[in-house]
This record gives structure tokens, C-alpha cells and sequence, in this order.
């Protein structure tokens, strides 16, 4: 059996803590928190077929694309705290006009915005929910640019839970603010941004008793590394030479890495894939921070109209640091033209993502042209959400009428505009 605990992150304390303790940073140097596992698991065979076994199975538990692999992330004692609307399960998709545009000679995506509510926070927000009812919380709360409270809006009022959420006001798409008024959720727009909320938020859920969910909170990250773990599983194990990613809070890069080096130490894996972050170029302190060495500098003020990426005080680098170490991996940056014309590509492949997971395949393209990423390599990026999240940016792309921070104008490279016709057939046969 195994036992869970907390962790301190930092490698000179490494305090540790019960796992059910309700802290998000340590108490005693202020590093984040990471949920460690001591005692046996089964082997790399037995996982393997564990999992295979449990796809053909009904249980809600074994049906969730998160749960399904739970032995990976053993940290609850009672599986009756989960709540399920059947997260992950998301596909793995060839895309090879993408792969073209990349540089590459194939590229596959892994889409989480297949997710029940359109993006890959749902992984963590299952995990995240089960800890607060573990716990007994009943309120939880999150600041987010968008796709964090849609999902945890979802999962709160599904688990029965107060949901209580924090938003930079006027600087979140709308299919977002959407979800999380259509699932419940209390909702307040502040005239801040992400990392000032965050702040904010922190010392409102210390003071009311109120659960946070925000990547912060470890459990979160437990529940996104089953992304990777069911890749790997849908890749029947063999690892990517590449895992390309967007980058945020950076709560996923560390979610990824922290997968990864498990996976290798269990045997499922047998080599380490690189992981490539990519940041939008008016909100890239890790970009900076990776690039230049030395302190690290938040951005004051972020901008990019890829809104899910909008933050410049990432509380999860130092994690994300170490995972991109750890995996040789790279962090690139990409202006907003870039991640447009990206974007309007993947559409043309038949799949379409919102425009932070766009950011993937601008990054590619970078890295392929510095020749830092081979032509041949193997490589997997996961579009972390989908293209119905922010249909107003499409429209303004397709029509010309997208302008990035300062007004810059957005060239609508790949636009495709509807066309107005009369209720006449020798017109409309005409213009065919
Ligand atoms: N892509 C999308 C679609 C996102 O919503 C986010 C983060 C990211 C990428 C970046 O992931 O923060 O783990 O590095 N969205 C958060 C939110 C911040 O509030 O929904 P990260």
C-alpha cells in the first residue's frame, strides 16, 4: 500500500506534512507543496494491463480517462470522495497539414479540450474536488482566466459544493464567463489582473476557510499528470521525443514533468522526453527567466489575447524550472501573429483549439526553423482547449478585424470570410 504526504518542493527543506493538512505552500520556508508517495506500487506490467483492463469496464471510476490510472496518484483513502463527469479520455490526432506548417514530417495532438467542460483543467479538478470533500470543505474558490473556473464550477456543483470565483474583470472570453454562470458559480469580476487576484484570493480563502483549487493546490497537479500518463497509455508506452505545451501559471509543465520522471521510475516508460513550453512574447517571465538565468522577474503587465496565458507572475516556476531541467527541454516565445496564424492552421486540420493551445504549434514552427526541434522527431502537443472557448477571437481573425495589445493590427493570413448572398439560386450557382 502506499502513503501519501506532502511535500516541501524545495530541495534544502523538503518539510513534510499529513496529507490531509490544508496548506498550499510550506509552513515553514513558503516553497510550494508536492504530493509524495512512499511504500510499493505494482510493477510496470501490472499497471500496464490494470489500466488496459479497466477501458472495458463500466465502473464510473474505471471510465474516467483520470481515475482510470489512480495507482499513479494513490493519494486518497475513500474513492467515494470522487466526483466524476467523466474527464479525459481525450484523443490523440494526426495532423499532418499542421506537421507541414510546423516544419515537421508528422505531428500528433493531444486534445483536452475533448474535456467535459472544454479544457484540460478538468484532469486536475477531479482530483482537486475529491481532496476538498476529503477533507469536508464546503466552499472552494479560484482565481482564473477562464477555463479554470468553468471547470471548477462544474465539478463543485456536481460534487455539491459552493463554488466562489475570481476573475480579471473584462479580460476573459465569454464562452468561459458563460460556463461558469450556466453551472452555478458564484462569480465576481475583479478590476484587477490573474496575479493580483491570486493574491487576493489567497487571503480570503485563509480567512473565510475556504478551499482553494487554484494549481497551487498539489492535488490539482496530481490529477493533470493522468494527460500524460493516458497519452503514454494511447501510445502503448512509447514516449515522444517531444511534449509541447503552453505556457501559464505553469501548473501543467510542472503536472507534465512530474508524470514523466514517475513514469520512467516505474518502468512504464524507458526514456525521457523533452518538454517544450511556450509562452505568448507579452507574457513570458519564464521565457525570460530560462533564457537570461539569473533572479526571477514577473511581467507587471501581461498581454496577449491568448487571455488563458495572460500571467505574469507564474507561482508554479519553480517546479516548472526544474521539470524543464530535467527533461532538457526548451521554453520559446511567440508573438500574437504567430499564434494566430498557428491557430487558423489546426482549424484547417479538422480540429481547432482556443488560442493559448495555439501557441504549441507557433512554437514548433519556431524551434524547427532555429533547428532546435529535428524535421523527424517524434512529437506530441497538447491543445489544452477547445475552439468554442473564445469564438469572438475567431470571428475578428477571419474578418480582419483582430488587433493584439497596443492595437496592433493582426494579419488575417488564413482568413475565411462568410459571404452574404440573395435567396437566389442562378446568383448562388454562380458565385459556386
Ligand atoms: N492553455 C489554456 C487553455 C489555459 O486555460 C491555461 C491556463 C494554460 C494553457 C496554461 O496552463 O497555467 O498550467 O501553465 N489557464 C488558467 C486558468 C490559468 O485560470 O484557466 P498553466
Amino acid at each position: 500500500m502506499a502513503q501519501a504526504e506532502l511535500v516541501c518542493f524545495e530541495p534544502s527543506c523538503r518539510a513534510r506534512y499529513a496529507i490531509t493538512e490544508v496548506l498550499y505552500n510550506c509552513s515553514k520556508c513558503g516553497g510550494l507543496l508536492e504530493v509524495g508517495y512512499t511504500g510499493d506500487r505494482p510493477d510496470a506490467g501490472t499497471l500496464r494491463r490494470t489500466f488496459r483492463g479497466r477501458r472495458t469496464n463500466n465502473a464510473p471510476l474505471d471510465q474516467s480517462g483520470v481515475w482510470r490510472y489512480r495507482e499513479m496518484f494513490p493519494f486518497l483513502d475513500d474513492y467515494a470522495h470522487v466526483v466524476t463527469l467523466r474527464e479525459g479520455n481525450t484523443p490523440l490526432l494526426d495532423a499532418p497539414l499542421a506537421a507541414q506548417y510546423g516544419g515537421l514530417d508528422r505531428l500528433t495532438f493531444k486534445h483536452q479540450g475533448f474535456n467535459p467542460t472544454g479544457s484540460f483543467k478538468d484532469n486536475g479538478m477531479t482530483c482537486g474536488t475529491a481532496q476538498a470533500r476529503r477533507l469536508g470543505m464546503h466552499r472552494v474558490a479560484c482565481v482564473s482566466t477562464g477555463n479554470t473556473s468553468a471547470s471548477m464550477a462544474a465539478y463543485a456543483a456536481a460534487a455539491g459544493l459552493e463554488a466562489l470565483i475570481f476573475l480579471p474583470h473584462g479580460n476573459i472570453s465569454f464562452g468561459k464567463l458563460a460556463q461558469a454562470l450556466e453551472y452555478g458559480a458564484r462569480t465576481l469580476e475583479v478590476e484587477a489582473n490573474f496575479d493580483q487576484i491570486l493574491a487576493l484570493v489567497r487571503v480570503l480563502a485563509k480567512r473565510l476557510g475556504i478551499y482553494l483549487l487554484n494549481s497551487v493546490n498539489p492535488f490539482r497537479i496530481e490529477g493533470q499528470k493522468s494527460i500524460i500518463i493516458e497519452m503514454l497509455d494511447q501510445r502503448d508506452w512509447r514516449a515522444p521525443d517531444w511534449i509541447v505545451l503552453p505556457g501559464g501559471n505553469l501548473g501543467n509543465t510542472s503536472a507534465f514533468g512530474k508524470a514523466l520522471r514517475e513514469c520512467r521510475e516505474t518502468g512504464l516508460i524507458d526514456k525521457m522526453p523533452r518538454l517544450a513550453v511556450i509562452q505568448a512574447e507579452g507574457a513570458a517571465p519564464f521565457y525570460d527567466l530560462v533564457t537570461h538565468g539569473g533572479e526571477f522577474h514577473a511581467v507587471k503587465k501581461p498581454e496577449t489575447l491568448a487571455t488563458a496565458i495572460r500571467i505574469g507572475d507564474p507561482v508554479s516556476w519553480p517546479k516548472a524550472l526544474h521539470e524543464v531541467c530535467q527533461s532538457q527541454g526548451v521554453v520559446e516565445k511567440v508573438t500574437e501573429q504567430e499564434i494566430a496564424d498557428a491557430k487558423a492552421q489546426i482549424g484547417r486540420c479538422g480540429i481547432g483549439c482556443e488560442p493559448a493551445s495555439a501557441a504549441t504549434l507557433a512554437g514548433i514552427r519556431k524551434l524547427t526553423i532555429g533547428g532546435v526541434m529535428d524535421r523527424a522527431a517524434d512529437v506530441v502537443a497538447v491543445l489544452t482547449g477547445n475552439l468554442l472557448k473564445d469564438p469572438d477571437y475567431i470571428h475578428r481573425y477571419h474578418t480582419g478585424k483582430l488587433e493584439g495589445p497596443g492595437r496592433v493590427k493582426i494579419h488575417s493570413t488564413f482568413g475565411n470570410q462568410s459571404v452574404v448572398v440573395p435567396n437566389d439560386p442562378d446568383r448562388i450557382a454562380e458565385l459556386l
